[in-house]
């Protein structure tokens, strides 16, 4: 499989503290690559490089061969519409109604009828289990629901790739099952490429095709998930296994 993205030899830094140091991830095209590591490993922080939120201090990352640096203000908007971000925490305008805001990457970037983004819109809160809070604000949803929201407006415009910053953390067994079902489903229907952070190994080993674990500041394991139950890598078994015993400093 070709690659859609790649992170070369990145190390980046926030003041004093080294996040990345000499990192190095491939992420191949039309398959779910999932992201694992400790709490403030630096997940987020790579998700936020591959759409050219962060520039790395030293490395790069490229998307389909172009090095983000090399690319105009213009293109980096270009590119960002083309890779949907589901963010960890929701994000939304908490001004606009949940439906407005799944709405507002379509009514910005395309040039669809209203009457056809008012279809789309239900179809994709429909997918994630909010049909009946379209017309509700931020304020009167769950925290769970928020998120579902955020999931939504990440995936409304059919992106070719989609950065999922812990989709599933926090919600309930059943819609963390209809979420899992929709990465796969829009992976599988339009041959997208995912990039999912999660700590819920359930919904990892139902989804993954390669998964990464990152550790102080590098990809230490790679591979499918079997590959990575298989690997020799204590600090991987240790992580796998969620035990407090093993090389993983407490
Ligand atoms: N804007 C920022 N300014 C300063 N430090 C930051 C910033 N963003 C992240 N960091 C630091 O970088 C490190 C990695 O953060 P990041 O959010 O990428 O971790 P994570 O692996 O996503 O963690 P979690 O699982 O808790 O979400 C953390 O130590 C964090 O404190
Ligand atoms: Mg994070």
């Amino acid at each position: 499989m070709a690659a859609y993205a790649q992170i070369e030899s990145v190390t980046l830094r926030f003041g004093e503290k080294v996040v990345l140091q000499n990192c190095t991830l491939e992420i191949k095209e039309r398959a779910i690559t999932c992201l694992i590591g400790l709490s403030g490993a630096g997940k987020s922080t790579i998700l936020r490089l591959l759409n050219g939120l962060r520039m790395p201090d030293a490395g790069r990352v490229t998307v389909r061969g172009r090095d983000l640096r090399d690319l105009s203000y213009r293109d980096l908007i270009e590119l960002r519409q083309k890779i949907g971000f589901s963010f960890q925490f929701a994000a939304l305008f908490d001004s606009l109604t949940i439906g407005d805001n799944v709405a507002m990457p379509l009514r910005e970037h395309t040039r669809m009828s209203k009457r056809e983004i008012d279809e789309i819109v239900v179809q994709t809160l429909d997918s994630v289990g909010l049909s009946g809070a379209r017309d509700r604000m931020p304020s009167q949803l769950s925290g769970g629901m928020l998120k579902r929201a955020g999931f939504a407006r990440a995936i409304v415009t059919n992106p070719e790739c989609v950065l999922y910053d812990e989709p599933t953390t926090g919600l309930d067994p059943i819609i963390t099952h209809v979420l899992t079902d929709t990465i796969k489903r829009l992976r599988k229907q339009l041959n997208s490429t995912a990039v999912v952070v999660s700590h819920d190994l359930g919904s990892i080993y139902a989804m993954a095709d390669y998964v990464a674990m990152l550790f102080e500041g590098a990809i230490i394991a790679y591979g499918t998930v079997d590959e990575l139950k298989r690997s020799p890598n204590p600090i991987v078994q240790q992580f796998l296994q969620g035990s407090e015993v093993g090389p993983i400093p407490l």
